[in-house]
């Protein structure tokens, strides 16, 4: 079995200038398969709140949530590196970020946590790592954010592109070991990491970040309507699903399946022997 992928293998690969790569997974099947595939992290991002729960936004997602799915995840992939998301509101206070995470490293099980937002998560990233729990930073379109700052491509002005320079920094001071950049104009996340000497992992950020990580719903096409502009459909699994789907209903409504071959058989001794033995009961 090969050895889980650490945040140092990670740097190493950032050092050698070799694209990371990183998907979302949720649950052990889909864990199952990024384990075989030669995928390098997985998120347990709390984007499961929109593709698995059927929510309209991250924010209902809870601390509970986020640890029952991790676990699934480290039952399903035991090569890549995994890290979890800290849900809406569970890192406000640095003690709930303590707390929180603390739950998700030692019950579920996750190598790291992500958590959003710049230069005000500082303290809260410091103390979390000090009591020995990676972070991933997360800027750009924050999605917990987005009932204040919508859902869009993030820093396209010249202030906000330099604040966000300035969070990336930040955080990299901080002590995190990557940073997602999320809807950002490409030009500007290839100038952030060419600034910065932790790896950047990009969705939505153009070419240049140091990896990419993208949506399992998004990237295998599990949704038939939507396929954001951000994403490459590799596969549209939907329409194999659906048509596996149709295919059975009709064959269980005409009889073609279930056969001989998917039963199981009982010799008619027996099988008379049990009836009579219930009509005695009965008395029949
Ligand atoms: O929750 C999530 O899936 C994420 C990625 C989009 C980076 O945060």
């Amino acid at each position: 079995m090969a050895r889980r992928t650490s945040i140092a293998d990670i740097a190493r690969m950032h050092a050698e200038d070799r694209r990371i790569t990183m998907i979302t997974a949720y649950d052990y099947t889909s864990a199952a398969l990024v384990e075989r595939s030669g995928i390098d992290m997985i998120l347990v991002g709390d984007s499961l709140g929109m593709v698995m729960q059927g929510r309209d936004s991250t924010l209902p997602v809870t601390v509970d949530d986020i640890i029952y799915h991790t676990k699934m995840v480290m039952r399903g992939a035991q090569r890549p590196l995994v890290i979890s998301d800290l849900p809406f509101m569970a890192y406000a206070e640095t003690s709930d970020a303590l707390r929180n995470a603390g739950r998700l490293m030692a019950e579920a099980g996750c190598q790291s946590v992500k958590l959003e937002g710049g230069a005000s998560r500082v303290a809260t990233i410091k103390a979390l790592i000090a009591e020995g729990v990676p972070v991933m930073g997360h800027l750009g379109f924050t999605p917990q954010s987005v009932n204040t700052i919508g859902m869009k491509v993030q820093a396209r002005e010249a202030d906000a592109a330099a604040q966000l320079m300035r969070d990336a920094l930040a955080l990299q001071e901080a002590g995190c070991w990557a940073v997602v950049f999320e809807l950002i104009p490409a030009p500007l996340a290839k100038a952030i990491t060419e600034r910065l000497d932790v790896p950047t992992i990009g969705i939505g950020a153009g070419p240049d970040t140091s990896g990419q990580v993208q949506v399992w719903h998004d990237l295998l096409g599990l949704y038939e309507d939507f396929v954001p502009r951000h994403t490459r459909r590799y596969r549209t699994l939907a329409d194999e699903a659906l048509g596996g789907l149709d295919e059975y209903a009709a064959d269980v409504r005409s009889g073609a399946f279930p056969t001989d071959a998917n039963s199981s058989k009982m010799d008619d001794d027996v099988l008379a022997a049990a009836l009579a033995a219930i009509d005695d009961e009965a008395g029949r």
